[in-house]
């Protein structure tokens, strides 16, 4: 059987500042086997590595990421709001973290950030910096803009795309199918055990979100989950280790 994957999400995001270059690398050294990060644009059309669109929390600045451009970004303090001992964190680029990730067993989740600003273009230039690195099967695509991940699919047969959710939804597995996912990234309280076995039996992988708790990780890996998306990797690989042991 496949190893459950420990995806951590925005990094190691309870133990330093989430998306940045601290978070992506420390995560690897407390077992995560993958990183979920969220994907912006900027307006010189560089893909940057932040979940909000606007810069307020984690950057302690004004604006928007798509009114800035790289450059001007790069500037800005992105670790510290979370202590001052990450000062000199910065906005990664995407480029940075494929830096990191290549040439390493570690599933890359790129989640698409494009619902609320559409970014113009964002799927045929992620498309092709993952073929320019030839990161093609390493990576995920996942976003709650589900048009968007058909856009992908469409323009690259050969990603994997994952379907993002809050809520429950009908046949999850057939809607995966039918757009060509190959996992649903559902939050923790849209999953159930019947779904769970229907998606393995349609060929689809189920990875939860955000998943913290470790009896409720341990409930998710009973109902036979593929990955767990969580804050704590460590505490993840160390309930699995004592789960094969
Ligand atoms: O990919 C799972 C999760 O990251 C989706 O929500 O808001 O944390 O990006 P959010
Ligand atoms: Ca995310």
């Amino acid at each position: 059987m496949k190893k459950l994957e420990i995806i951590a999400h925005r990094g190691a995001s309870a133990v330093c500042p989430e998306n940045t270059m601290a978070a992506f690398e420390h995560c690897l050294e407390l077992g995560a086997t993958g990183i979920e990060t969220d994907v912006q644009m900027t307006s010189d059309g560089r893909l940057v590595l932040i979940h909000d669109e606007t810069l307020t929390r984690t950057a302690s600045a004004e604006g928007w990421v798509k009114d800035k451009t790289y450059e001007e970004l790069r500037e800005l303090d992105a670790g510290s709001w979370f202590h001052t001992a990450f000062a000199a964190e910065r906005i990664p680029s995407l480029e940075q973290l494929f830096g990191l990730i290549r040439g390493k067993n570690i599933l890359l989740n790129l989640e698409l950030k494009n619902g609320i600003v559409s970014y113009k273009g964002m799927e045929e230039k992620i498309v092709e910096v993952i073929r320019d690195w030839d990161l093609e099967q390493q990576v995920i695509l996942s976003s709650f803009n589900h048009a968007s991940l058909v856009r992908c699919k469409r323009l690259a047969p050969e990603i994997q795309t994952a379907l993002l959710y809050m809520e429950k939804l009908y046949r999850p597995y057939d809607y995966a199918v039918k757009l060509e996912a190959s996992a649903l990234h559902p939050y923790k309280f849209a999953v159930t055990r019947e779904e769970v076995a229907a998606s393995i039996a349609q060929g689809v992988a189920t990875h939860p979100f955000t998943v913290n708790d470790p009896e409720e990780m341990k409930a998710m890996i009973e109902m036979g989950v593929q990955g767990i998306i969580t804050d704590v990797p460590d505490v993840l690989a160390a309930l699995t280790a004592a789960h094969t042991r």
